[in-house]
């Protein structure tokens, strides 16, 4: 079955309504630029699902920098062409004018998941990813939405926001694809200089140092004093934050005995660019 695109909700809801209920959907919302971390969550919803959508839309909603979404890398003919070596059937391309006809007040609260970590340097970023993923299930209507662990606070927020709102889709967290170098794909890494490209795999060496010691018995609070200091002795770039918290929950680690799935969480700006990454891990 060759790519089908389509470009408007009304098109959209039409195909969705047509397809044989016999059919399960999945589904990966993305904001285009796709690279291999995007094809793996295309690759596992063909193994999970009969019919594969993929959605592109870069959401000016949960974009707290104007400047981050203008530069936000835009490659819609690449994209296609990888969409179809990854065999996805259907290309939803909204526009923002379909998607948002009318200023939006919604407001959600996610308490903690939404304003640790990433929230406290995107104001308003996960109410804008809720807001969207809402609008996109509600198309959609997917069986299954594969999404990356790379943006585990996000995945942690979307599973909330099914729970909440009764949403009849699974959630599947896909494991971070990583370059040779450990450096977590992302559509951002396009823009990071090739001197940036190769110092950020300090992200991923910072994270398996703090999951190192953190095994062999060192306090958290010390296996994190210890990661900063590799982290900024090794180059000088800003830390925004290096957190130990609990995979699905986010709360912090606190060196209670656990065999829970605990995550070293790190943001970081490399030039104009804020990279970031975790690592899951248990401690026995
Ligand atoms: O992860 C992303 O690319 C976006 O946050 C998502 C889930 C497509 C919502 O715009």
């Amino acid at each position: 079955m060759p790519l089908q695109l389509i470009d408007n909700i009304a098109d959209f809801r039409r195909w969705r309504a047509a397809l044989d209920p016999k059919f399960s959907v999945g589904f990966v919302p993305t904001m285009g630029a796709l690279h291999l971390g995007h094809i793996s969550l295309i690759e596992a919803a063909k193994n999970q699902s009969d019919i594969v959508v993929c959605s592109i839309f870069v959401n000016p909603t949960q974009f707290t920098n104007p400047d981050d979404l203008l530069k936000y890398p835009r490659s819609l003919a690449k994209d296609q062409d990888l969409l179809v070596g990854a065999g996805a059937h259907v290309l939803f391309l909204p526009t923002a004018s379909d998607m948002y006809g009318q200023e939006y007040m919604l407001k959600f609260d996610f308490g903690v998941l939404e304003n640790t970590m990433e929230g406290e340097f995107r104001p308003g970023h996960f109410n804008g990813v809720a807001l969207v993923v809402s609008k996109l299930f509600h198309l959609v209507k997917p069986h299954k939405a594969f999404f990356g662990q790379k943006d585990l606070q996000q995945v942690a927020v979307i599973k909330d926001l099914v729970n909440a709102l009764s949403f009849e889709v699974e959630v599947l967290r896909c494991p971070t694809v990583r370059s040779e170098k450990g450096l977590a794909l992302s559509s951002r890494n396009q823009r990071l200089s090739q001197k940036e490209l190769e110092e950020a795999s300090i992200i991923y060496q910072t994270q398996l140092r703090v999951i190192s010691e953190l095994k062999n018995g060192q306090l958290v609070e010390d296996a994190i004093e210890n990661g900063i200091r590799f982290f900024r002795q090794t180059r000088n770039y800003n830390l925004e934050y290096l957190q130990v918290v609990y995979a699905d929950t986010l709360l912090v680690y606190t060196n209670e005995e656990t065999k829970k799935e605990l995550a070293v969480c790190i943001a970081a700006p490399f030039g104009s660019v804020r990279l970031i990454d975790n690592v899951i891990f248990t401690l026995d």
